[in-house]
């Protein structure tokens, strides 16, 4: 069976390697088969587990693997025909062979082929739990969720690049000065678009596959999760948990009490974005999350009342569908009743008010214009429509 994949994501620093591991570890206890990867290559992963790691899965402890996944390797074994013909390309124009280099890699794709790693345990089957400790923010996971173009052009393009090419070969040289890319090229570029679409397709696997977002009770920190959550969602990928880390215990002293204070605030706000996404918390503790002991000290506080591996929430929690006109957005509100809704868009910030609840949300930049028209409540979620600039302007007339 194809294994329940989780990936865990946040702002740099707030936790997610200590959480990523303490997962696998409770993953692991409880019997199942469980690797935990780093696409990190800073050695994070293997100093939290105390344990060596390489590129190859290396075994841990009882049903418990991990894997620093090396992007240098990935990328030489999936990406060097295209550096090789784009490099030559830049240095042929005067571009120093550095720098060339540095250039024929685009931002995130290193991260990308690392999380290829995902995709060999599913077609393996030899694990029952992959968790992967990925990059901060996601961004990687934007570049998933392209699989429409990225089909578009593997039917569209690529079927013609035999006739196409062999016709614009000789003009391209006599006239453009460049030499057009070979066929070794293509097969790197088709293959990344081939894994690209599996990729998107394990990760949209709402059975079996989920992001956890990890922050910490911090104003900026949350904000960028927020961000985070919303297009996750609208790509289709389950967020089922936020793990809210190193929130300050009741006994901490005057001197952070003011602090704390403000954490519980904040945590409220974190309930108000995500709900009804469980939120789990973990305390800041008395030391560094090194090592199997405190590792299950992180374990057993976030999920002392859930289960590590399960899916901990079944649905995306918003929709947002943009039209020419106008836009629709769904959100989930399973406590509301009929009662009265009041909607405030500031900025791309929406705020929600139902029956005394509050829910906040990050819209997408690409309604920035965009105006609130109208709001209902049906069946547990709240459905609001947007007019589009021109239609909020002819409206305010
Ligand atoms: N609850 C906690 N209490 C105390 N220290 C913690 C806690 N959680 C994590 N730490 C410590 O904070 C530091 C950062 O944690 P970690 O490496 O897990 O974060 P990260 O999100 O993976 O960072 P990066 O973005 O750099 O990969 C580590 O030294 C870790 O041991
Ligand atoms: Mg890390």
């Amino acid at each position: 069976m194809a294994p329940r994949t989780i990936l865990y994501t946040g702002k740099g620093g707030v936790g997610k390697t200590s959480v990523a591991a303490a997962t696998a570890r409770r993953c692991a206890a409880a019997g199942l088969e469980t690797i935990v990867v780093s696409t990190d290559p800073a050695h994070s992963l293997a100093d939290a587990l105390e344990t060596p790691l390489g590129a190859q899965p290396s075994a841990v402890t009882d049903r418990l693997w991990a894997q620093q996944v090396g992007a240098q390797e990935e990328m030489e074994r999936n990406w060097s025909a295209v550096q090789d013909w784009m490099g030559e390309l830049l240095v042929a124009r005067g571009v120093d062979r550095i720098s060339a280099q540095e250039l024929t890699v685009p931002p995130g794709l290193d991260e990308l082929f690392s999380l290829l790693a995902i995709k060999r345990h599913h077609d393996e089957e030899r694990f029952d739990v992959v968790i992967v400790d990925c990059a901060p923010t996601g961004e990687t996971l934007r570049l998933l969720s392209f699989p429409d173009v990225a089909r578009w052009w593997l039917e569209k393009v690529f079927p013609q690049r035999g006739p196409l090419l062999a016709a614009a070969r000789p003009i391209a040289r006599a006239m453009l000065d460049v030499s057009l890319p070979g066929e070794e090229v293509f097969d790197d570029v088709g293959r990344l678009v081939e894994n690209l679409i599996a990729m998107n397709e394990i990760l949209r696997d709402n059975q079996r596959a989920s992001v956890r977002l990890v922050m910490t009770p911090d104003r900026m920190v949350i904000d960028e999760a927020r961000r985070t959550f919303t297009y996750l969602n609208l790509y289709g990928y389950l967020t089922d948990a936020v793990v809210v880390n190193r929130v300050f215990p009741a006994q901490v002293d005057a001197y952070f009490g003011a602090w704390r204070e403000r954490q519980q605030h904040h945590l409220e706000d974190v309930r108000d974005a995500f709900g009804p996404v469980p939120v789990l918390c973990a305390p800041y503790f008395d030391e560094e999350v090194v090592g199997p002991a405190m590792l299950d000290r992180l374990g057993d506080a976030v999920f002392a009342d859930v289960d590590a591996a399960a899916l901990l929430h079944h649905h995306l929690t918003q929709e947002l569908v943009v039209g020419a006109d106008d836009a629709r957005l769904r959100l989930d509100l399973p406590f509301a009743r009929k009662g009265e809704v009041s909607l405030t868009k500031i900025g791309l910030e929406l705020i929600v008010g139902v029956d005394g609840h509050k829910r906040t949300l990050m819209l997408p930049p690409a309604l920035t214009d965009y105006q609130p028209s109208g709001a209902s409540l049906d069946d547990g979620a709240l459905h609001v429509t947007f007019d589009a600039p021109a239609r909020a302007r002819a409206r305010a007339r």
